[in-house]
């Protein structure tokens, strides 16, 4: 169990703060309205993360275990649903990793600069070696080596266990990457051209406020930014002791998380309104999204500023950072899990999952289609798999088991921060409209389009095959029997409140 509310708090923003945060939230925010997206933004959050954050917390809590644990005891014919966010975080984990290693190597490139001139042919030719076939699966064993010291990290910190492993380096990584993160921003503003950054950044496009797609962008950014259902705050909440404030702690975690992307924010445009100013052109010529802009535009401005290699190094050590301390938040609801169903005890099931997952990472993805590969599965588990398995939890918790009642009692009880009717409405009502409305305009969008222009082939076997698979995995997981249930630890009972008739 954690030793304290503050190293839970300090595991849950590390959690929440990731690669989604530096790297997607300043290109979805320029994307939507710039200035006018942190409208929906903060919508979003108010009336979607932060009120799933509380639910996944009185999931977790309440009934003290992984999800396909904590599914099972608020209904037994539930386990399903939590092997499906089980699933979806196995998927995640082994390509999160793969983004980590390529900044763990970038860390040590930006010292030298070894992407020359050309930072794209560098990363994509020489780095990925990506075939132009589309299709091809050598070996790089360059992209290998860093892959398999993070899976090694990632196995040793598990291996201590939840207070010891995650918590300990938590207290570690946290504050250390929010000082590299200043460091990176402070240098940025300083830039010339940062001030045009910015100005693209926030000049609010008021119009964008009436387009169905930026709200819907809104709301996948929080998802996926705050780690809101699919698991992980689940797992992480059932380690709490009895007597924990859970709302409290939610709202820490959800500002402290919403204000990182800001920050992050300020840093990315900052730095891109100094490329746009290198290059005479407009900022909207230069920015980028996701891969491109950390491992392409990054590395430009890193070759074309004074003091670059530093500002390289404290960038991309920002990244492995924050992605880190994501990924064993991620891989520890898969190992959470199999401990629970097999009554294996932590190494046991550390070395176990921890093993597979490193096995399958580093068989998939550095290879000639490594990069293709990552981003169609990237996108069908985002816009597909989290979108659907939060749909169906909610869904099932709210309206098929009437549970909301109870799990707000069960926040109430031992919170400060009271939720009233409120709640239930944002996470039974208003949540479920707009998950429904994502999933069927994603699903039109891919069906009509297919996705970025690539293979159907991959897209039918990397996305839609694998969002199958994990379904199917998930009821027949469900359908075996357990060693040993319930070893673990009993669920929290909650008091009777007073007038309730017994
Ligand atoms: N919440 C994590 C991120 O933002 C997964 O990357």
């Amino acid at each position: 169990m954690w030793s304290r509310r503050s190293v839970f708090i300090l595991a849950a923003i590390g959690s929440a703060v990731g690669l989604g945060n530096i790297w997607r939230f300043p290109y979805v925010a320029y994307a939507n309205g710039g200035g006018a997206f942190i409208i929906p933004y903060l919508i979003a959050l108010l009336t979607a993360g932060i009120p799933l954050l509380f639910l996944d917390y009185a999931i977790g809590h309440k009934f003290r275990g992984s999800p396909p644990l904590a599914f099972k005891r608020l209904r037994k014919r539930t386990e399903a649903i939590g092997w499906w966010q089980v699933g979806i975080c196995f998927v995640i984990s082994v390509y999160y990793a793969v983004i980590i290693a390529w900044a763990l190597r970038y860390t040590f490139f930006s010292l030298t600069r070894a992407w020359g001139d050309d930072a794209e042919g560098f990363f994509v030719k020489d780095f990925l070696k990506q075939s132009d076939a589309n299709f091809g699966f050598d070996y790089v064993g360059n992209v290998a080596w860093p892959l398999i010291l993070v899976w090694v990290g990632v196995i040793a910190i598990l291996a201590f266990g939840v207070q010891k492993g995650i918590g300990a380096i938590s207290r570690i990584f946290v504050p250390v990457l929010i000082l590299l993160f200043l460091a990176v921003v402070v240098r940025a503003l300083f830039l010339p051209g940062a001030a045009a950054g910015l100005d693209a950044f926030f000049t609010p496009d008021w119009s964008a406020l009436t387009n169905t797609s930026v709200w819907i962008a809104a709301y996948g950014q929080i998802f996926f930014s705050l780690s809101v259902a699919f698991g992980i705050m689940v797992t992480y909440s059932s380690y709490l002791k009895r007597k924990t404030n859970l709302t409290g702690s939610g709202l820490v975690v959800g500002f402290s998380n919403s204000a990182f992307e800001i920050l992050a924010g300020i840093g990315v445009f900052a730095a891109l309104g100094f490329m746009a100013f290198q290059a005479g052109e407009p900022v909207s010529e230069v920015v980028d999204g996701g891969i491109g802009l950390a491992f392409i535009a990054f590395p430009t401005i890193i070759s074309q500023m004074p003091g670059g290699a530093l500002f390289g190094f404290l960038f991309f050590g920002s990244l492995v950072f924050a992605g880190f301390t994501s990924l064993i938040s991620i891989s520890q609801v898969v190992i959470a899990a199999v401990e629970d169903k097999l009554s294996l005890g932590t190494v046991r099931s550390t070395l176990l999952v921890g093993g597979a997952s490193a096995i399958v990472s580093v068989a998939l993805f550095p290879t000639t289609t490594g990069l293709n590969l990552l981003d169609v599965v990237d996108h069908f588990v985002n816009s597909f798999g989290i979108v659907t398995v939060a749909l169906v939890a909610i869904v099932t918790v709210s309206w098929l088991l009437r549970s909301l009642p109870a799990l707000q009692l069960h926040l109430n009880s031992v919170s400060s921060f009271k939720l009233g009717r409120l709640w239930q409405v944002c996470v039974g009502l208003l949540t479920p409209i707009v998950l429904g409305y994502m999933m069927i305009s994603e699903f039109v969008d891919v069906i009509r389009n297919g996705y970025g222009g690539l293979p159907t082939v991959l897209v039918v076997s990397a996305g839609w095959a694998v969002q199958v698979a994990i379904i199917v995995f998930a009821i027949l997981l469900s359908l075996t029997p357990w060693r040993h249930y319930g070893d673990r630890v009993p669920e929290y009972t909650d008091p009777v409140p007073a007038g309730a008739v017994k």
